[in-house]
């Protein structure tokens, strides 16, 4: 077997032939099925941009009517998972909830049928539906209150920041929070998504994959960034202390948390669709010097490492606009998952359809023909 060139962390390696969505690193363009972000952001809305990326085509009117109101209808969580969820310590991080949460749920529909596009539809329809819930629930248990019931009169994202704080949010607050779901649903061959692919590869169910693609992306070089950004821009207190922050970690080659990607060489454009949300909710709900540091921090930044193609990525703005809504910060990673949970089912699916499970192989750096030294001689 011709064995190829090892690459750390397969950069560069193709893991998967896909049709869902495509990254221009170079020109900072980023397609889901072929449509820019950019008109999706503007035009869409979550669920009709979720239902493009799953089953690959824009929903009919009635197509769409069909899946927002199977989506609304399954808003609710089985009292069983909420009870287990109230057991869970307050202490714990929301993802860790989550990802227990999600695999969960999987011991309520354990006759997998891979083959059925109705089981197919059903573990969409509930994983896109219960996510959310199970995310606002565990964030009002662990303050000691009762969850808040989903509204059937309300929106996707509407509905969601309901649950969080029992008030109907503001339209111009739900309409960009929808907008932040469409940029964070889909982003090619990411770590997770790598991740769910990997899982579902082994014809597992799709709870599974959910809940081994969210524990991925929880890591501080993925989904978590956006939580480490909010507490970057609070340790750098003002404008002023940007500059010399910066130049502090360059120094120490440390990692400028929001900054730098694999795949993009200019901004980020859903940072750049992000920047433009926070300055419209920033205008219609007060300023805030965050947001004063976050602008000086890219200016310096892109000063300072723009030569090597490190610009603003999409968790750079995100957490700024989640903490203008109110937000708490480590609901930050698990809004990422509401969205996300799109695209790992799009793959999901794209995985199924032409299976072959992955088993990649490796470098053996090992010894070879080691004695066994009995436990007293060692
Ligand atoms: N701060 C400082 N320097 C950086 C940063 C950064 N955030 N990102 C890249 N660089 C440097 C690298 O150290 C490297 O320097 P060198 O050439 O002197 O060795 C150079 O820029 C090129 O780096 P890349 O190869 O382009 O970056 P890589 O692919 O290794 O890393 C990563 C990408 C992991 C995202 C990195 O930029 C990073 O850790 N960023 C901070 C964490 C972050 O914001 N993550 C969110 C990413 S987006 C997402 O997951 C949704």
């Amino acid at each position: 077997m011709m064995v190829c060139e090892y690459k750390p962390g397969l950069e560069g390696i193709p893991a998967a032939q896909s049709s869902i969505s495509n990254v221009n690193g170079l020109d900072g363009i980023l397609e889901y099925r072929g449509i820019r972000i950019e008109e999706l952001a503007e035009k869409s809305t979550f669920l009709e941009t979720a239902y493009l990326l799953i089953w690959g085509e824009l929903p009919s009117t009635e197509e769409l009517a069909k899946f927002e109101d199977d989506v609304y209808h399954h808003r609710r969580i089985k009292y069983r998972i909420r009870d287990m969820m109230k057991c869970f310590p307050e202490s714990g991080h929301p993802m860790d909830a989550l990802q227990a949460s999600a695999a969960a749920l999987g011991l309520f529909y354990s006759q997998r049928d891979l083959r059925n596009p109705v089981y197919i539809r059903k573990a969409v329809v509930q994983l896109i539906a219960t996510i959310p819930t199970m995310v606002a629930a565990f964030q009002l248990m662990r303050k000691g209150n009762d969850p808040v019931k989903p509204r059937d009169d309300l929106n996707y994202a509407a509905n969601f920041l309901y649950m969080l704080t029992e008030k109907e949010p503001d339209p111009l607050a739900a309409r960009i929070f929808d907008v932040c779901l469409i940029l964070h649903a889909e982003h090619t061959m990411n770590a997770s998504t790598f991740s769910a692919r990997v899982t579902g590869s082994t014809l597992t169910d799709p709870y599974a994959i959910v809940a081994s693609a969210v524990g991925t992306l929880g890591g501080p070089l993925h989904g978590g960034a956006n939580e480490e950004v909010i507490g970057m821009l609070e340790e750098i207190g003002s404008v002023e202390n940007v500059r010399p922050y910066v130049e502090d970690l360059i120094a120490r080659k440390a990692k400028i948390m929001g900054f730098g990607h694999r795949v993009y060489k200019v901004k980020d454009p859903r940072a750049k669709i992000l920047q433009n949300l926070a300055e419209q909710l920033f205008s219609k709900f007060g300023q805030d010097k965050y947001y004063d540091i976050a602008q000086e921090m890219e200016r310096v930044v892109g000063e300072k490492l723009g030569h090597k193609g490190v610009y603003a990525n999409v968790d750079f703005y995100s957490g700024l606009v989640y903490r203008k809504l109110g937000i708490t910060t480590d609901l930050f990673t698990p809004i990422f998952a509401i969205a996300r949970v799109a695209g790992w089912l799009a793959h999901w699916k794209e995985q199924l359809a032409e299976n072959r499970i992955f088993r990649p192989t490796q470098i053996y750096k090992g010894l070879h023909d080691q004695p066994y030294t009995p436990i007293e001689k060692r």
